[in-house]
C-alpha cells in the first residue's frame, strides 16, 4: 500500500473518499469546518441530529455532499475530546482502516491527524494514523486467493500534509511495512513456514535491501559450536533447525549493534510433553518473536537508518518423535551451563539461550529477545500489552518509551534473584522450569543466566503477537516497539 503527501484543500480533493475526525465536543477539526462550510453545514447537522456518532471507533460514510470533489467522505470518532490521547486516536485510526479495507475503495485521502490533543503533534498524529490505516488495511492471500467477497485493502492513501511532514510519512511507512512482514510471515502455516522457509525470507530481504549481510548456520556448524540446546529442541522435527544471521551496518563501524533475537519456533507441538489440541492449535504462532525481530529489521534497512543491528533468528521445530529430547535429559548448551529438560514443551529458552550466547560475538551494546515464550504472560499482561524483563533499567526505560510512542505497549516485570532459585535442579546448573508461581519470570531468569555480562532486555509477545482465538490472525508486534527504538538510538 501506497502512503503520500498532498497539501491542497481537502475540499478539492478527488479521491474515492475523504476520512475526517470527530469528538464528542462538537467541535470541527480544519478538515470537517472546510468540508462542512463547502456542504452547507452538513456535517454540524448531522452531528446535531445524532446521524454522526461520534464515540471512539464509530464511522459513518456521507455520500454526495455538495462542495466536493470526493464522493464519500468517512467520518470517524473519536470520543470524548478530553479523553483522547496516542492510544485512543491509534484505536479510531484503526477503525476508519478497517472499514476502507472492508469497503470496494481503493484510495483515500486522510485527514485523521488535524484531531489537536494534548502531548501530541501533527507529525507524531501523522506516523501514527497512516501506521493505523496501513495496518488496518492487510490481507492475507498467500494460501487464500482472492474471491469476490474477500475485503478489498486500499491501494493507496494521501494524507493532508506537506514536506514538513515526509519524515514522519517514512517512519510509517518502513514501520508499516515492517508490520506487514511480520503478519505475513507470522500467519503462514507450519508447513510453509519451516526453518528453512525463514532462511529463504531472510535471504530475500539480504538481496532487497543495502549494507545487509546474511549467514544461515545449518545443524552441523550449530553442532560444532555446541548450541545443543538448540539443537536439542530440532532432533524430534525432520524439519532442520537454521540460525539465520542478518546483519545490516548503517552506523559508523566502532559502533556496537543492537542485537535482536528472535524464537523461531515454526511450530510447537510441545515435544514429548506434549500440548492438548486445544493448546496446539495456535503454535503455527510461535515463530513470533522471529517475524517480530525481521519486520523491525525491514524497518530498519528501508529507513537505512544510522545503526548497526544483529538479527538472529533460531528457527526449529519443536516435534514428538523417537528421536525427540526427553524429560530428564540434561544437555550442554553453547555456554556450557547444564540444563536439565523437565519440560520439552518449554523449548523457547533452550533455542534462545544459544543464540543468546552466539550473539556474544558480536560484543553487542544491548541484546533484545522477541518470543512467545509463556503462557503465563497472557495470564498476567493478557493481550494489551507485551511483557519486559530487563537487567537494565536504561533499557528497559528506552523500551517502554519507545513502546508509548509508537502504541505499541510493554509492561516491565520483575527479574528479582528470589525467584532464580525455583530453576536449582539435582542433576545440572538449572532445570528448563520453574514450575506454577510467576511463569513469565522464571522463563527470562532462565534467559537472564545466559546474558549476565551483557545488557539485555526480553520481550514475551506470547499474548500480543497475534489475536487468540479470532480470525484477526497476527499482530505484527513488537514491531512498532523495536522500530522506534531503533529510531529513538539513531536520533
Ligand atoms: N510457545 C509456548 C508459549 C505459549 C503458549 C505462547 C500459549 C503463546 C500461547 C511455549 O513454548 C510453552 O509451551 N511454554 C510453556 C512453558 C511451561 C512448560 C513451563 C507454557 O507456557 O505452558
Ligand atoms: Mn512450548
Ligand atoms: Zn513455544
Amino acid at each position: 500500500m501506497k502512503l503520500n503527501l498532498d497539501n491542497n484543500p481537502p475540499v478539492s480533493n478527488k479521491s474515492g473518499c475523504l476520512v475526517i475526525g470527530v469528538t464528542e465536543d462538537g467541535k470541527l477539526s480544519p478538515a470537517a469546518s472546510g468540508i462542512d462550510q463547502a456542504s452547507g453545514g452538513s456535517i454540524s447537522r448531522m452531528l446535531e441530529s445524532g446521524d454522526i456518532e461520534t464515540g471512539l471507533g464509530k464511522t459513518v460514510f456521507l455520500h454526495g455532499l455538495s462542495g466536493l470533489s470526493t464522493p464519500r467522505v468517512l467520518v470517524t470518532g473519536f470520543g470524548k475530546v478530553e479523553k483522547l490521547n496516542l492510544a485512543r486516536f491509534d484505536r479510531g485510526c484503526l477503525a476508519a482502516g478497517k472499514v476502507l479495507r472492508d469497503h470496494a475503495l481503493t484510495d483515500c485521502h486522510v485527514c485523521l491527524h488535524d484531531l489537536e490533543f494534548e502531548a501530541s503533534d501533527m507529525a507524531q498524529r501523522l506516523k501514527q494514523a497512516a501506521l493505523a490505516i496501513h495496518r488496518a488495511n492487510y490481507l492475507y492471500t498467500a494460501t487464500k486467493p482472492v474471491k469476490e467477497d474477500s475485503p478489498v485493502p486500499l491501494q493507496s492513501a494521501t494524507f493532508q500534509g506537506g514536506t514538513e511532514l515526509t519524515s514522519a510519512l517514512a517512519e510509517a511507512d518502513a514501520i508499516a511495512a515492517g508490520f506487514e512482514k511480520a503478519k505475513n510471515l507470522a500467519d503462514l502455516p507450519p508447513n510453509i513456514c519451516t526453518p528453512a522457509y525463514l532462511a529463504q525470507e531472510a535471504r530475500s530481504i539480504a538481496k532487497q535491501y543495502q549494507r545487509i549481510e546474511l549467514e544461515v548456520l545449518e545443524e552441523e556448524q550449530m553442532a560444532e559450536l555446541g548450541m545443543d540446546a538448540l539443537l536439542g529442541v530440532s532432533r524430534g522435527s525432520a524439519n532442520s533447525a537454521r540460525l539465520i544471521v542478518l546483519k545490516y551496518s548503517g552506523g559508523k563501524a566502532d559502533q556496537a549493534p543492537v542485537a535482536l533475537i528472535g524464537k523461531g519456533v515454526t511450530f510447537d507441538s510441545g515435544g514429548l510433553s506434549l500440548k492438548s489440541g486445544e493448546n496446539m492449535m495456535q503454535m503455527k504462532y510461535d515463530m513470533g518473536g522471529a517475524a517480530g525481530v525481521i519486520g523491525a529489521f525491514v524497518a530498519c534497512v528501508r529507513l537505512q537508518m544510522p545503526v548497526n543491528v544483529i538479527c538472529i533468528v533460531a528457527a526449529v521445530e519443536n516435534m514428538p518423535d523417537g528421536d525427540a529430547y526427553r524429560p530428564g535429559d540434561v544437555i550442554t548448551s553453547m555456554s556450557g551451563k547444564t540444563i536439565e529438560v523437565l519440560n520439552t514443551d518449554a523449548e523457547g529458552r533452550l533455542v534462545l539461550c544459544d543464540a543468546i550466547t552466539y550473539s556474544e560475538q558480536f560484543n553487542p551494546d544491548v541484546i533484545i529477545d522477541v518470543a512467545t515464550l509463556t503462557g503465563a504472560c497472557v495470564v498476567a499482561l493478557g493481550h494489551h500489552a507485551t511483557g519486559l524483563i530487563s537487567n537494565d533499567d536504561k533499557l528497559a526505560d528506552d523500551l517502554l518509551r519507545a513502546g508509548t510512542t509508537i502504541v505499541d505497549r510493554a509492561w516491565r516485570l520483575p527479574l528479582w534473584e528470589e525467584y532464580q532459585s525455583q530453576l536449582d535442579s539435582p542433576f545440572a546448573d538449572m532445570k528448563n522450569v520453574g514450575g506454577m508461581p510467576g511463569g513469565v519470570l522464571t522463563a527470562a531468569c532462565f534467559l537472564s543466566r545466559f546474558a549476565e555480562n551483557q545488557r539485555w532486555a526480553h520481550l514475551d509477545v506470547a499474548g500480543s503477537a497475534w489475536k487468540w482465538g479470532t480470525n484477526e490472525g497476527a499482530s505484527g508486534r513488537p514491531v512498532g516497539l523495536l522500530a522506534q527504538y531503533l529510531l529513538d538510538r539513531s536520533a
